[in-house]
């Protein structure tokens, strides 16, 4: 779906020239559950999904298969240059933990992994970091559904521009996710200026930028352009990837079986980490079925047959909706598992 059989031979061509990282360097989530499980996906699918992982082990990159890495199993330290690829990770390292990434393609993040080396352009530069845009917005930012639709207006407005944001409803993990997501989504900027939350944030306002005022309606037209057709048939959780603590917080937060079947997109190892707590089987007998290694447009989902889900991301909604041509609206996940969508 995304490189291809020329992706895969130009990957093949490398592992086989005997190249290796010289860096830690993580792999971002497929299109499918490696293990096969399920029998969600085609043979031919899967099989290409397995030829690719094994050419990247062989590089001696980790087979994480993960979009949040900076959660758990990558972590950037504060002022770490990287060379990353996946966007919303990108946004998160540069924007909340103060690592320098720019935006890379795959391939750049690749041949950075190799040569342990990145360029020292974009926001790997101090001035590359240098907010160009002036961002007001004084809505409230109640939930992490709110959180991307705003990202997403960010992301239009500011296009390769750094946004500077003040918002006291992004000043929290889930919801700043959410946010930078889709701010990376709809934008080149790789990363957000936020108050409050960026290291070395600027302090007082800085002259010279460029403003853009954003309304309740500019973030209500993202959210009625994203709205269902049809009755979702599925709820999709996990975009960006959901962490360990946050699948096990969803025991919590049920008050009986969700009134759809549920898919939680997780990394390999937090997916290990559920079984071992004997938490896998917990949840599927609540219909919530937990998908490792795929990305949230997983091969399952044709297979499926799903017409229409709903999901609380703005990121998951735009790429299902474009990519997969699924009918996919959105609602926060307190009201996922409460009511029917
Ligand atoms: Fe991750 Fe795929 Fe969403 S890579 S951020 S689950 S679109």
């Amino acid at each position: 779906m995304n490189i291809g059989n020329a992706g895969i031979r130009l990957l093949k061509d490398i592992a086989e020239s005997g190249m290796r990282v010289k860096v830690r360097t993580t792999l971002n989530p497929g299109y499918a559950e490696l293990s096969g499980e399920r029998g969600e996906c085609s043979p031919a699918i899967l099989d290409k999904q397995r030829e690719i992982a094994q050419y990247f082990i062989k590089m001696g990159v980790h087979p994480t298969f993960s979009c949040t890495p900076y959660l758990e199993q990558n972590v950037p330290k504060r002022g770490e240059h990287m060379a990353w690829a996946e966007s919303s990770a990108v946004l998160y390292s540069n924007s909340v933990i103060g690592a320098w990434t720019n935006k890379e393609s795959g391939i750049g993040a690749l041949a950075a992994g190799i040569i342990g080396a990145t360029s020292r352009t974009g926001v790997h530069t101090s001035e590359g970091r240098r907010p160009r845009l002036l961002v007001e917005y004084e809505g409230e930012v109640e939930d992490e559904v709110a959180a991307g639709a705003l990202g997403y207006v960010v992301g239009e407005r500011s296009e390769d521009d750094i946004p500077l944001i003040e918002s006291e409803g992004l000043l929290s993990k889930e919801r700043v996710i959410e946010y930078l997501a889709a701010q990376g989504t709809s934008g080149a900027s790789p990363m957000s200026i936020i108050r409050g939350m960026t290291p070395l944030a600027i302090r007082g306002p800085p002259d010279g930028l460029r403003k853009s005022r954003i309304l309740e309606q500019d973030v209500l037209r993202v959210l009625e352009g994203l709205q269902n057709t049809y009755s979702p048939e599925a709820i999709l959780i996990g975009c960006p990837h959901m962490p360990y603590a946050s699948v096990r917080g969803l025991l919590s937060i049920m008050s009986g079986r969700p009134p759809l079947p549920v898919f939680a997109f997780v990394s390999r190892r937090t997916k290990t980490r559920l079984a071992k707590a004997g938490l896998l089987a917990k949840l599927r007998s609540l219909g919530i079925n937990v998908i490792a290694d795929a990305c949230v447009m997983w091969c399952g989902l044709k297979k499926l047959g799903y017409r229409s889900v709903v999901t609380n991301s703005v990121k998951g909604a735009h790429y299902l909706r474009n990519q997969m041509r699924v009918d996919a609206g959105l609602a926060p996940l307190s009201k996922l598992f409460r009511e029917q969508p």
